[in-house]
């Protein structure tokens, strides 16, 4: 159940929400925020007038409530003289039971009560202030009156006008029409600039972006100072720039690395067939064929060798088909006529063919610089694939010749690959070896050392690169460590088993 978008929402329905999206980042960042803000304004503007005219209402009423108790309280106590004064300008009437004006303040009417019959009954009855038209009374505006009643069934009605609340909350009211948009704008206008402000890093690093394609030397996008996100961001994307950066690096070394080592071959071939063409005569054809087939199979190696790197450049993934290794290895130990001490049922997963590869490429090397003994040893062992030399470095050299010589401590002569969850394949021989700070490079693509260079059996130096993607693809690891005299290479390989039981 994925909720698709709308398609009234996508399409023209709703022209606004897509003129809306359109507009940029800022302008719907500070509209939104302007759109939040006005509701916040108006809503404390409407509350601030309502709580000011109900607190001022309060105070008017407490001082009419006041008065009109005075009023009773004289009454009662029959000390009401004709006049009654007030030092505000609160009315108050005081009427007799009949309903006639006995007592009133100065300069009210002394004929016609504030409140009727009915009204005052209902004043009395609720007890609380009421609103009255003052004009009636020759005053301008409303009149905010309690009735309360007092001994003999005489009433006292005190009123005081609700001009000067009215005036004041009007004064604020449109203190706050004109106040609240200028407030609006003014707060605008700063989100506007902010925004702007805080989006600047953004743009620079765009316009960054739009200036590095096409240009050939190392570019980096500006990284703001502030330590924020845009400068994450900007971090981030430098350190992708640069790895896209070293891997073309990489494949343009490649590409060369490649041209160069194709033209000598090809040079060879056409050196080859000028100087026969050019001297029929007394050519030995056969000779030349052999040459010619010989770089021909140099350079077919060498586009085979590039081909398998180009496919475990791909990361595309060996088949994961239980290979026995021993059977594998024991092949290529015959094929290369020499000496293995193989555990039998070493099995890991992976590619047949690939794995063939890493053995040939191994024995090959061994063979190459060997000088009389190359051996081929499996066995397994506890504790990972890591690439921590943890070989034990007491394994007989194998110089004394044939016959098997004492690979693998404990646990590997178990048969059946039983004991362990590491495969340990090495390839030892007792050559020149590598001195040590040469070990890591010869994996690296085209990598000979002088000592190899100067020999014409010599490949291109791609066979431990081969070697060494391989082995990472199925899971394992390799190095090289010394076999004194001699080099070994250990290649660890996950067993199938410990593939099955996790
Ligand atoms: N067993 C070894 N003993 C001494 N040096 C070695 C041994 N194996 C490899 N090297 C050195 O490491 C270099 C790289 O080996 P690598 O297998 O990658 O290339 P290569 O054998 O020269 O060429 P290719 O394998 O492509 O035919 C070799 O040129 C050689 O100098
Ligand atoms: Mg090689």
């Amino acid at each position: 159940m994925v909720a698709e978008p709308s398609p009234r929402i996508r399409g023209g329905r709703f022209p606004a929400a897509g003129w809306w999206r359109r507009r940029s980042l800022r302008f719907r960042l500070t509209a939104t925020a302007s759109a939040i803000l006005a509701l916040a304004l108006a809503l404390s503007a409407y509350v601030f007038v309502g709580v000011l005219s109900k607190a001022l209402a309060q105070t008017i009423d407490d001082e009419v409530y006041q008065h009109a108790r005075e009023v009773v309280a004289l009454a009662d106590a029959g000390r009401l003289g004709d006049q009654i004064v007030t030092t505000d300008n609160t009315i108050v009437q005081v009427l007799d039971a009949s309903g006639r004006i006995v007592n009133a303040t100065p300069g009210t009417d002394r004929l016609v009560p504030l409140l009727g019959e009915r009204q005052r009954e209902a004043a009395i009855r609720s007890g609380l202030p009421r609103f009255l038209d003052g004009r009636p009374y020759g005053i301008p505006g409303p009149l905010r009156v309690r009735a309360l009643s007092a001994d003999e069934g005489r009433t006292v009605i005190a009123a005081r006008s609700f001009k000067e609340v009215q005036g004041s909350l009007e004064t604020t009211g449109h203190v706050l029409i004109v106040g609240t948009p200028l407030l609006l704008i003014l707060l605008a206008a700063a989100s506007w600039l902010i925004i702007g402000r805080t989006l600047r890093p953004i743009a620079l690093l765009r316009r960054g972006a739009a200036e590095i394609s096409g240009t050939a030397r190392a570019r980096r996008l500006p990284v703001p100072e502030a330590r924020d996100e845009v400068h994450s961001l900007a971090t981030t994307l430098n350190d992708m720039l640069a790895r896209l950066e070293a891997a073309g690096a990489r494949q343009r070394a490649l590409i060369s690395d490649a041209s160069h080592e194709l033209r000598s071959p090809l040079a060879s071939i056409r050196l080859q067939l000028e100087v026969a063409l050019s001297h029929p005569e007394g050519q030995d054809w056969r000779e030349t064929a052999e040459g010619v087939l010989e770089d021909t199979m140099r350079l077919s190696r060498l586009a085979e060798d590039l081909l398998a790197l180009a496919r475990l450049d791909e990361g595309r993934t060996a088949g994961r088909e239980p290979v026995d290794l021993a059977e594998l290895a024991g092949r290529t130990v015959e094929r290369h006529g020499v000496t293995g001490d193989l555990t039998p049922g070493v099995t890991v997963y992976g590619d047949a063919l690939d794995l063939g590869r890493v053995l040939t490429n191994l024995v090959a090397n061994a063979v190459r610089h060997a000088t009389s003994t190359v051996v081929v040893g499996l066995r397994t062992e506890f504790g990972g694939t890591g690439s921590g030399s943890t070989g034990s470095g007491s394994t007989g050299s194998g110089s004394t010749g044939s016959g098997s010589t004492g690979f693998g401590g404990a646990g590997s002569s178990a048969g059946g690959g039983a004991g362990g969850d590491t495969a340990v394949l090495t390839v030892t021989d007792d050559g020149p070896g590598i001195p040590e700070e040469d070990r890591e490079r010869v994996f690296d693509r085209f990598t000979r050392l002088d000592s190899a260079r100067s020999r014409d059996d010599g490949g291109a130096g791609l066979g431990l690169a081969i070697v060494r993607e391989t082995v990472r693809a199925h899971g394992g690891s390799v190095h090289l460590e010394d076999a004194a005299p001699g080099l070994r290479a250990v290649v660890r390989l996950p067993l199938a088993t410990s593939h099955e039981s996790r």
